[in-house]
């Protein structure tokens, strides 16, 4: 891996990326996204993983799709090159996966941490989709991810100016979970990450699912899905562990069966 580092148990249960690009602000070139993917589905397998954090350290998050690498280029050599497939591995991997952002998240840095399903941020944190700025717009989900985040008024000013917002804003329109001091980015990811890989793999992957489900259904076909994945966690043993350390008054073990 040239652009990121990967570390399959960062702690137990849970996984580290780092993107590893600091001279050009973590720009997301060809390559870097490839490697995202190829990390991605080697996690989403692996059965010690439960929870993946992606950061790009303390200094930037990523600024966006790298610009040198298509400025050139034209709307076939995009379209052959088909750069957004690497994308759909991160909507498609069924383990949670948490950004972790410092300093900028700018055009395709702020849809990458949107693709995932957390974003924790710490007060340097930037977002933006400037891509309007340099003649273009959005391109990995921008204009839709962001205004299902935080609603049509703020997505359009954003997208159409192409400006910034702090932390604090991002909080309050909720497009993060929450600000933390630089300092503390990653300890507290890590807290939120261990909350989660300490409940059971099945029923957080179901749940994720379900969750995920909301933006491509109508409100009566997504309570049927989560109702099937519901029933679906009574086939674990995980449900049976779960719901017998509770009446034992015991903390319960999961196994991710
Ligand atoms: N692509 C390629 N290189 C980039 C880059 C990008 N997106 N962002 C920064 N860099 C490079 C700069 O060219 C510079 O390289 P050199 O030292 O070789 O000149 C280096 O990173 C440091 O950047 P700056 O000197 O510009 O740093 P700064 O602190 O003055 O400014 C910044 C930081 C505001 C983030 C500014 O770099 C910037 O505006 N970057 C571009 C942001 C942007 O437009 N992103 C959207 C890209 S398009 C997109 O993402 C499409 C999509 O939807 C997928």
């Amino acid at each position: 891996m040239e652009f990121i580092k990967v570390n399959p148990q960062h702690e137990k249960h849970i996984a580290l990326i780092e993107l590893n690009r600091p001279k050009e602000l973590n720009a997301l070139n060809r390559q870097l996204m490839l490697e995202i993917r190829d990390a991605l589905r080697e996690l989403d397998e692996d059965d010690n993983v439960r929870v993946i954090i992606l950061t790009g350290g303390t200094k930037v998050f990523a600024a966006g799709a790298d610009i040198k690498q298509m400025a050139n280029a034209t709307a076939i050599d995009m379209l052959n090159i088909d750069q957004f497939s690497t994308w759909d591995q991160i909507k498609k991997t069924r383990k949670p996966i948490i950004a972790a952002v410092s300093g900028f998240a700018l055009g395709g840095g702020c849809e990458l941490a949107m693709t995932c399903d957390m974003i924790m941020a710490s007060e340097t944190a930037r977002f933006g989709q400037p891509e309007i700025k340099i003649g273009t717009m959005p391109g990995a989900g921008g204009t839709q991810r962001l205004t299902r985040a935080v609603g049509k008024v703020m997505a359009m000013e954003l997208v159409l100016t192409g400006k910034f917002i702090s932390a604090e804003e991002a909080l309050e329109a909720g497009l993060i979970n929450r600000i933390v001091p630089v300092e503390l980015l990653m300890d507290e990811t890590l807290k939120l990450a261990r909350e989660i890989a300490k409940q059971s793999p099945v029923a957080v992957k179901l749940a994720k699912e379900a969750v995920n489900n909301a933006f491509n259904s109508t409100l009566d076909e997504g309570l049927v899905f989560e109702r099937k994945n519901f029933y679906l966690t009574f086939a674990s043993e995980d449900q049976k562990e779960g719901m017998a350390a509770f009446v034992e008054k015991r903390t319960p073990e999961f196994k991710g069966k």
